[in-house]
């Protein structure tokens, strides 16, 4: 029953995170503009995702009238099923506004207040990431069947790729770019992708060894984090905490504890 109410729920945000991510990727208009700002001037909204956010909880709702909703641009209902949809229309609004192609819909299901369901959709790389729990994390792209993901084997954290992120209000950036300029020297390299849903995803393709940042939303990591646990990478917040808007950290077995160690050490955690 179960695994049978997994598997629609899987079916249903593959579904709308197709039909957003091509909406998005063919429906933006070459004179995309800023509809609106929220906690600074640079954290910005446009048209496209209110329309993405739209489409998902309208093709939802429409099918399981009964869940509950938590979107970024202010889905908001409880429900009386038991699964509530966390959706993040849009991840990397800026990216988006400026034609970068790193941008994402990501749209998770929770069951009784736990991730079940994972979908991470990056139409500009023609893939799709998705995770049930417990069933493994798999990556469809146009050109190839299903694939399954599995975090890279650790490096030494001084040779760990990482990736980080900014919030959008100014004295929180400015304590994480002096974090980042103390990390720098004793890792690889740092990354700054802009759309943590796509970084999560990143870190369970073996395409980054590990992931950090603090300030997000619940729909930044519902569905990333489900998928990069599921490719066997370890996920969580302050030592011993699960990740939260205080913190998210993500990484390969190997390279999480001496990160997070080292995240701890820094004061990641707070501004
Ligand atoms: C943002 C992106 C970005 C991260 C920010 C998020 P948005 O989400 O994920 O990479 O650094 O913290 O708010 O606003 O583009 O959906
Ligand atoms: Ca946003
Ligand atoms: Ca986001
Ligand atoms: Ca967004």
């Amino acid at each position: 029953m179960t695994d049978s109410l997994h598997r629609d729920l899987l079916a249903l945000a593959r579904e709308a995170a197709h039909r957003a991510g091509e909406l998005l990727r063919d429906g933006r208009p070459s004179d995309l503009a800023v509809a609106r700002t929220k906690s600074s001037n640079v954290d910005v909204v446009t048209e496209m995702d209110i329309a993405a956010e739209k489409l998902i909880t309208d093709l939802i709702s429409g099918r399981r009238p009964d869940d509950g909703f938590l979107g970024e641009e202010g889905a908001s209902a409880e429900g009386t099923s038991g699964v509530r949809w966390v959706i993040d229309p849009l991840d990397g609004t800026v990216n988006y506004l400026y034609g970068l192609p790193t941008w994402a819909v990501s749209i998770a299901a929770e069951q009784g207040g736990e991730t079940v369901v994972g979908v991470v959709a990056a139409p500009m790389r023609g893939e799709t990431y998705h995770a049930v729990r417990g069933g493994g994390a798999w990556a469809t792209g146009a050109w190839e069947g299903e694939r399954a993901l599995a975090c890279r084997p650790a490096p030494p954290l001084d040779q760990a790729l990482v990736s980080t992120g900014f919030n959008y209000v100014a004295e929180v950036r400015a304590h994480q770019a002096a974090l980042a300029a103390r990390l720098i020297p004793l890792v690889r390299d740092i990354r700054r992708g802009g759309s943590a849903a796509v970084d999560l995803c990143d870190v369970a393709c073996g395409r980054l060894d590990g992931y950090y940042e603090r300030g997000l939303h619940p729909w930044d990591f519902a569905a990333g984090d489900l998928i990069a646990r599921e490719a066997g990478a370890l996920t969580g917040g302050r030592p011993g905490e699960p990740l939260s808007r205080e913190l998210t950290v993500a990484a390969a077995p190997g390279v999480f504890e001496p990160l997070q160690r080292l995240l701890e050490d820094f004061g990641a955690w707070h501004d």
